[in-house]
């Protein structure tokens, strides 16, 4: 997959992709990404990305022409022509980012990530060039780049080859609309709180049932929200 990422703060993001699963998936050459800088996309001389809006009011809202010519650039760049691109503006109108649509946009082979602004994106990206708009929940950030992050970070876990475990993506949280079960490690007993007596039995039919009856239980007490579907 390739993941473009547009951005006025591109030292931000990249040390994000230098780390963990998403290092590991570019060393195993199933993800490419490129951040790039806003401001190098700009015709103007003092790199301004932005002005005030048309009607008044406060703050400063991006402006249209760097992000269509930086998403202009990075299409034309792209190795193979034919591969068309999933592009994604962040902000608080998307839709919410939940595990089912990261697993939808696992199945693209480009997507390009626009980093918007709690102030504002002039309206004619998300209406003209954003194929989505995308929120990661119900809280304002000041942009879209942790947004880019987690989106990445969601998505490329799931891609085929990246985790290790072939299971990984199986039995966790949100896969099949239920928490996942608690887990437990060495040692039995931690300063007189104890693991439950099932986990060592070695009965493995009794581990299942009990690691789903706790899936449940937890998934009904914290959130009953997601039963519902
Ligand atoms: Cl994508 N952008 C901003 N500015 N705030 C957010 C968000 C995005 N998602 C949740 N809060």
């Amino acid at each position: 997959m390739f993941i473009d990422i547009i951005t006025i703060f591109p030292q931000v993001i990249k040390p994000y992709f230098g780390e963990s699963i998403l290092k590991i998936a570019q060393h195993k050459g199933k993800l490419q990404v490129r951040v790039h800088d806003l401001r190098d996309y700009t015709p103007d001389k003092h790199k301004k990305i932005d002005d005030r809006p048309f009607g008044g009011g406060a703050g400063m809202v991006f402006t249209p022409e760097p992000i269509f010519r930086a998403v202009e650039a990075i299409k034309s760049k792209m190795p193979k022509p034919g591969v068309k691109a999933e592009v994604i503006l962040f902000g608080l109108h998307g839709e919410k980012l939940t595990q089912k649509l990261a697993k939808k946009l696992s199945l693209k082979k480009h997507i390009i990530l626009i980093c918007g602004h709690y102030e504002g994106v002039d309206e004619r990206v998300g209406n003209f060039l954003a194929d989505k708009e995308i929120s990661i929940g119900d809280y304002v950030l000041t942009g879209g780049e942790l947004a880019a992050m987690v989106l990445s970070d969601a998505v490329v876990r799931l891609l085929p080859g990246v985790l290790g475990h072939k299971d990984s993506n199986r039995f966790e949280s949100f896969s099949n609309n239920l928490l996942e079960y608690p887990q437990y490690t060495r040692p039995e007993n931690f300063k007189g709180m104890a693991v439950p007596k099932v986990l060592l039995s070695g009965n493995h039919e009794k581990i299942r049932e009990w690691r789903e009856r706790e899936a449940l239980r937890l998934t009904r007490k914290r959130r009953p929200d997601l039963l519902k579907d």
